[in-house]
């Protein structure tokens, strides 16, 4: 693929400033036009960042590239934020200043980190606390980024972290003030925010848990949200303006891969609407569906399926979204077990789909019509290297920009 690096040229100020009236006197005319020398290699400005979080148990585990509007990539660097962090989620608000915060998961080290995400586009570590239970694989964060709630799929937990804003849009974790436990085998796989309601998926009980977070705590809110034996639950996604939700279900590889639309109340709770097969033509075993979201907007479902095998099915669905139902339009093949996923939009009606292909250490670029749902490969299969185990863009910030163009 082209590389492509959007360069904030000086040129391109100066004809951006062309048409204003500017006052001057002869003496500063002169200064204006007189030849300047070349610019010396302003940074590129990053307004958002891709971040590949890998499967690295040591070392740089994080890989950044810079996102280009023609949907290319450009790598900026690696950092080390611990071992296999393979979750990643903003801390709260976007920052003023020159830092912005990131909270990542540590899945083999059993900890949480915070991270400051530069305008270079790179991460350093702030802090790092326990999980409270092993394997932390996901996590979120409520509305003014005050707390994070992490799930630990070994140890069937849910931690809440204190959050703390420090100097400079820095942010530390503090220890643990609160751990529900569902069960050893109940595998807490994620943790999600959405008008007030807390909802975790724990697979091994084939259930979605339905608390409330109230005066810093975490209680029960309804009965867990049932499905069927062995579907395993595993990732949700919501709807941006309807009261609706998509769930993945994991399965256990026997089964058929299905997500499910379910309806979203905050006086009743979560309810079962309908079921539809993730897989597009192919039929188990060995499929694992894994990411389900939305596009922007909400018009379509996208759900990435794992194929365990080698049969190369690998895929992501997408289904149109209709008042109380889903339509299957299609099924695109993406690399080898597509763990996670991201979408960014690129224009008013395209989006970039960027997928993490964690058995093939690749990412696979596709671009999304907004308007039909249709995905085409945008460019050929981008190698990293090393396993991907989580994909998400995030916007550095509000400073970044000013800074780029003090060239
Ligand atoms: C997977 O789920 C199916 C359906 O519940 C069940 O019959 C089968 O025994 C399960 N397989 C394993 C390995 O648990």
């Amino acid at each position: 693929m082209t590389l492509y690096i959007r360069w904030f040229a000086l040129a391109a100020l100066v004809a951006g400033t062309a048409g204003d009236k500017i006052q001057t006197t002869p003496n500063e005319r002169d200064t204006l036009f007189a030849p300047t020398a070349p610019s010396p290699g302003p940074a590129p400005l990053l307004d958002r960042v891709l971040l590949v979080g890998l499967y690295k148990d040591r070392g740089s585990s994080i890989k950044s590239y810079a996102l280009s509007d023609d949907g290319s990539l450009t790598s900026i660097g690696d950092s080390n934020a611990g071992g296999n962090p393979s979750w990643i989620a903003a801390a709260g608000p976007r920052g003023e200043g020159t830092l912005t915060s990131l909270l990542t998961v540590s899945e083999t080290g059993n900890t949480v980190a915070s991270l400051s995400l530069g305008c270079d586009g790179k991460v350093t570590e702030t802090s790092r606390v326990s999980s409270q239970g092993a394997g932390p694989v996901h996590l979120a964060t409520d509305p003014l980024g005050e707390h994070a709630f992490v799930a630990n799929y070994g140890g069937g937990t849910v931690a809440v972290l204190p959050v703390t804003q420090g100097g400079d849009s820095a942010v530390s974790l503090g220890e643990a003030t609160q751990t529900v436990d569902f069960g050893a085998s109940a595998h807490a796989h994620s943790t999600y925010l959405s008008g007030g309601g807390v909802y975790v998926p724990t697979l091994g009980l084939d259930q979605v848990q339905q608390l409330t977070f109230e005066g810093g705590k975490l209680s029960k809110a309804h009965e867990p949200l049932s499905v069927p034996q062995d579907q395993g639950p595993r990732h949700l996604a919501f709807h941006p303006t309807l009261p609706l939700a998509v769930l993945a279900n994991e399965g256990n590889g026997t089964t058929q891969p299905t997500i499910e639309l379910l309806g979203v109340d905050a006086a009743q709770g979560l309810s079962t609407i309908a079921t539809y097969e993730a897989s597009g033509p192919y039929s188990p075993p060995d499929l694992y569906p894994a990411e389900v979201l939305f596009s922007p907007g909400g018009s379509f479902v996208l759900v990435s399926v794992r194929d365990a095998s080698t049969q190369k099915r690998d895929g992501i669905a997408v289904f149109q979204v209709g008042a109380e139902s889903l339509t299957f339009k299609d099924y695109t093949a993406v690399g080898h077990y597509p763990r996670s996923m991201t979408l960014t939009k690129t224009g008013s009606q395209a989006g970039l789909l960027i997928v993490g292909n964690q058995k093939d250490n690749s990412l696979t670029l596709l671009n999304f019509d907004l308007a039909s749902g249709a995905l085409h490969k945008a460019a050929e299969d981008l190698p990293l290297g090393d396993s991907p185990a989580f994909v998400g863009i995030f916007e550095t910030a509000k400073g970044c920009a000013a800074q780029a163009t003090l060239v």
